[in-house]
């Protein structure tokens, strides 16, 4: 059969990615939006979705008929963080369960507290000590429980330049004076450059693997280490970003949620590059998303 994918939150920052990369394969790819009218691919079946509407996107699946879908549409915050994150997710599994359909969820490193010294692995149990967190915690369980043969993908900061994301227009804006908050120089991650991961999670559907698998960057980084390098690469002073400290603040956050990706990196041909080795090599930036120097 032709494949048919089907991208949950295809306008956002990892939908488009995703859908640039798909625009070259010779499948069927729907997608949803919700709020942002889809103004790029043409070529996609957009489909306006809300994931607290179960009856919407069940008719919505069962008439695309998808062959696979990739799950990234989520909210970080409330309202209906846990209706949208957690149950939404628990949703599109039951029915790609329904639909015999390959499923990618896409889950999270702020599934940890973070306070491990080194990198978590598959195996370990999530232990969430925020709301977003907790939403995602509880995503997995409802999806594994739905749709045992779902693969569950935990990612880190996803960050690119065309368009720039949310961190690193935070960094910049930084950098630039037009903000004076600091980054952490004690929360570590595995950021991955949105083209890699667009590209892992497309391979990752002509496998067979199920159940849990992490994708981040080969590169372990502070956030304050993650933003110099980022205003650097982009033409700004790194010498403007204040280091701040995560410990210090009366909110406890994860610390370290470094990834051990040495399961993906065995499976998958595409390669999870590290910061640096990104920031090495000629940069397509598109600056329409941010406030230029
Ligand atoms: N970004 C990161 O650094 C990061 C790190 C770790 C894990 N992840 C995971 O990666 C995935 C993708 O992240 P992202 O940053 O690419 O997301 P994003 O840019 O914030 O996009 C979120 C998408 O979800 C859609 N959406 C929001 N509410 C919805 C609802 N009620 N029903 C249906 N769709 C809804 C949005 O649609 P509209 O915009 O059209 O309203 C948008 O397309 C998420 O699952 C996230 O947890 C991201």
């Amino acid at each position: 059969m032709a494949e048919r994918i089907f991208i949950t939150g295809g306008t956002g920052y990892l939908g488009t990615a995703l859908l640039r990369q798909l625009e070259l394969r010779a499948a069927h790819v729907g997608a949803s939006y919700l709020h942002q009218p889809p103004t790029a691919f043409p070529n996609v079946a957009w489909v306006r979705m809300d994931l607290r509407e179960p009856e919407e996107v069940r008719a919505i699946l069962h008439a695309f008929q998808p062959t696979a879908i990739i799950h990234t549409a989520f909210v970080q915050y409330e309202p209906d963080l846990l209706a949208i994150t957690g149950y939404g997710s628990g949703l599109i599994a039951e029915i790609a369960a329904s639909l015999g359909a390959r499923l990618i969820h896409m889950s999270s490193d702020v599934i940890f507290d973070g306070e491990r010294t080194g990198p978590y692995t598959e195996n370990d149990a999530p232990n969430p000590i925020s709301a977003y967190g907790e939403a995602k915690a509880l995503a997995e369980r409802l999806v594994q429980a739905a749709y045992p043969a779902a693969t569950l993908v935990r990612t880190s900061l996803i960050y690119g330049f065309a368009p720039i994301d949310r961190q690193t227009r935070f960094a910049l804006e930084i950098a630039a004076g037009q903000r004076s908050d600091r980054l952490f120089s004690d929360e570590y991650r595995c950021p991955i450059f949105v083209d890699d991961l667009a590209a892992a999670l497309i391979e990752l559907l002509n496998t067979e693997h199920t159940g849990v698998l992490n994708i981040a960057g080969a590169e372990r980084v502070s956030r304050y280490e993650l933003g110099c390098l980022l205003a650097q690469a982009l033409g700004y002073n790194p010498d403007q970003i204040q280091a701040g400290r995560s410990a210090e603040l009366p909110v406890r956050r994860p610390r370290n949620c470094s990834l051990d990706i040495s399961r993906a990196q065995a499976l998958l041909h595409t390669r999870l590059r590290g910061v640096r080795e990104v920031l090495a090599e000629p940069l397509r930036i598109s600056h329409t998303d941010t406030n230029k120097k």
